[in-house]
């Protein structure tokens, strides 16, 4: 258990979290104007979000700075460098937003952002993102589970996979005119994985809603795996019976695998995965299996061979 001194409590620690919060959002936005102005990279989905509670699970380490969650970003449709999605992302229209849901389930449809939002509690969670890079960030993540949202829809017996589409819209992601990717952007999970609740479907962060560059208006959060995973700008959900092949599959088989599991032990072909380096530290920290979240997740792979199964 985690103990701290008197001198160690910030406002935080002894304020009830809704007064928290509502005393952040009231001098936030007295300064909204002025921090647009100089903090230019913050474009934000154009969504409210309503009370937000106190998750389960998460870390309690050191947040990474909001300005490196937000300028130090894999975005590929708005470029390849990391600078990329701060600078190039304002072109994307949020609102409105629709995510289409089909394949193996008995009520498939489309459904507004905003409906969403409604019919969906948010929760704060702070998760370390670890990139197959070798670079690590803790986030503090707004969103649902993904399981709550999947329910809605009644997959079928049949529904083995769920696979996950970016928005591919070239007038408005000017990256996808480079064939970097076989676009658009897409992302599988297995059913068992997508309905665990570590699973996040996050449309904020810092108690915000999300900047463009992160995701918005909806991403995915799978923190045990690689971030390359946690698809950002999400327009369709479908379930499947057959394994999907992912954007990164495709792009390069023998480094991407379907699991993607945070894995210390599997290298990438090219590199080390035993250590990572948090953005704004120094000396590198050993990476953790499954990111550091074994305790929930390992049991979903009982008995398989990660190696194999990388
Ligand atoms: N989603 C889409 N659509 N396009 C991308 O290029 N990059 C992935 C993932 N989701 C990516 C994506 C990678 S490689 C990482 S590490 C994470 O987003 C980074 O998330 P962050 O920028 O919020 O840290």
């Amino acid at each position: 258990m985690l103990i701290k001194r008197a001198e160690d409590l910030t406002e935080a620690d002894v304020t009830p979290y809704d007064v928290y919060r509502e005393r952040r959002r009231f001098m936030q936005s007295g300064l909204a104007g002025a921090a647009a102005l100089a903090m230019p990279w913050l474009a934000r989905a154009n969504i409210t979000l309503g009370k937000i509670t106190p998750g389960p699970f998460g870390t309690d380490e050191d947040k990474t700075p909001l300005k490196d969650v937000t300028t130090y970003n894999n975005f590929y449709e708005f470029g390849t460098s990391k600078a990329d999605p701060a600078i190039r992302s304002g072109s994307l229209v949020t609102d409105p937003w629709t995510v289409t849901v089909s394949g193996e389930c008995d009520k498939p449809g489309s459904v507004d952002l905003h409906d969403i939002l409604k019919a969906h509690p948010l929760q704060e969670r702070i998760d370390r993102l670890r990139c197959v890079e070798g670079w690590s960030m803790v986030i503090p993540w707004v969103g649902f589970p993904l399981a709550d949202f999947i329910k809605g829809f009644q997959p079928n017996a049949n529904a083995k996979y769920v696979e996950f589409e970016t928005l591919n819209d070239k007038a408005q992601m000017p990256g996808l005119r480079r064939r970097v990717l076989d676009w658009p952007y897409t992302e599988g999970l297995r059913m068992d994985e997508a309905m665990h609740p570590l699973a996040l479907l996050a449309v904020g962060l810092y108690g915000e809603p999300l900047p463009i560059q992160n995701g918005a208006p909806i991403r995915l959060v799978v923190p045990w795996k690689y971030g390359f995973k946690s698809i950002k700008s999400i327009v369709k959900v479908r379930f499947r019976e057959t394994q999907p092949i992912s954007a990164w599959q495709k792009a390069a088989p023998s480094e991407y695998g379907f699991y993607s599991n945070v894995n210390p032990k599997v290298d990438h072909p090219r590199w080390s995965q035993r250590r990572e380096r948090r953005i704004g530290e120094f000396a590198k920290r050993k990476t953790l299996m499954f990111n550091g979240y074994a305790e929930q997740v390992a049991s979903l792979y009982s008995g398989m061979d990660l190696k194999k199964n990388f």
